[in-house]
């Protein structure tokens, strides 16, 4: 499937619009892909971003964390990527449920797009709350402003917005007024600390979890997770879930399972890799 376009975002994440039709045509908000470049590739899995059903495309974000996402991003325009699965996952529902406020942390931006664009188009108020750790590393931003009604952003080192954390300004809406649902994406511990905000207040909190994904189709079992007690897969019970029922110390311990091997493919990948400029080599 053909790259179509590429753009850097921000340091080490970058923007893809791929040829996809098939999927593009079924794509809806909280949708994902299983993405492999080549035959021999880890299959790794992609929200959706954005997709045009028109021109065909989907949108991918992908941030360079380890092997795989590192050789994506040295895709350029024209290039190809072996195999898209998908779209995957349940979508999100997109209802009039009234205020509604999307916090996305990093990379969590590309997930909450999607969601939030429909639930504006929808009639719902939207509030967004954006942040990173610095200026450089926000992204989507434009778009997330042109879909809410009020767009707050910080960064932990205070380059841009609020000097602090998302929960900072998340606190600061839920205590100002009514708000009907909050979704928040982004780091687990981010994630966590938001659910403990709105549970407090009980206020109906959606997580998107980006658990450890093999085949995104619920045969491995690699996505656990326990939600009001219960196994789930995220794959094909979520990604998103009710964010208050969450098991996020399991899903904290079970992420941690792979990182000393992906750490290692990295930084043989760096070394290897003349182009490579990472801190890893
Ligand atoms: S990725 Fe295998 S069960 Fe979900």
């Amino acid at each position: 499937m053909e790259v179509l376009v590429k753009e850097i975002l921000a340091p080490g994440i970058v923007r893809l619009v791929v040829m996809a039709p098939a999927i593009a045509a079924k794509a809806q908000p909280g949708h994902f892909v299983v993405v492999r470049l080549h035959e021999r590739a880890e299959r790794i899995p992609l929200t959706i971003a954005d997709f045009d059903r028109t021109q065909g495309t989907i949108t991918l974000i992908i941030q360079k964390v380890g092997k795989s996402t590192a050789l994506i991003n040295q895709l350029q325009s024209g290039d190809s990527i072996s195999d898209i699965l998908g779209p995957l996952g349940t979508p999100y529902p997109i209802e009039k449920a009234g205020t509604i406020v999307g916090v996305a942390g990093g990379l969590g931006a590309a997930p909450l797009y999607p969601k939030v664009k429909a639930l504006y188009e929808a009639g719902n108020k939207v509030i967004v709350v954006l942040g990173a750790q610095k200026k450089e590393m926000l992204i989507l931003n434009s778009e997330l402003q042109a879909v809410s009604h009020q767009f707050l952003v910080a960064t932990d080192d205070g380059s841009f917005g609020h000097h602090g954390l998302v929960t900072d300004l998340l606190t600061q809406v839920v205590e100002s007024e009514p708000v009907d649902e909050v979704i928040a994406i982004g780091p687990v511990p981010m994630m966590d600390a938001c659910c403990r905000i709105t549970g407090a207040r009980n206020v109906k909190t959606v997580v998107s979890l980006n658990a450890v994904m093999v085949d995104g189709t619920g045969m491995c079992g690699g996505c656990r997770v326990t939600v009001g007690g219960q196994s789930k897969f995220c794959c094909v019970d979520g990604p998103s879930f009710d964010g208050l029922q969450v098991d996020f110390a399991e899903l904290r311990q079970r992420q941690r399972y792979y990182t000393d091997l992906e750490k290692s493919a990295y930084q043989n990948f760096c070394k290897e890799n003349e182009e490579c400029r990472c801190h890893a080599k």
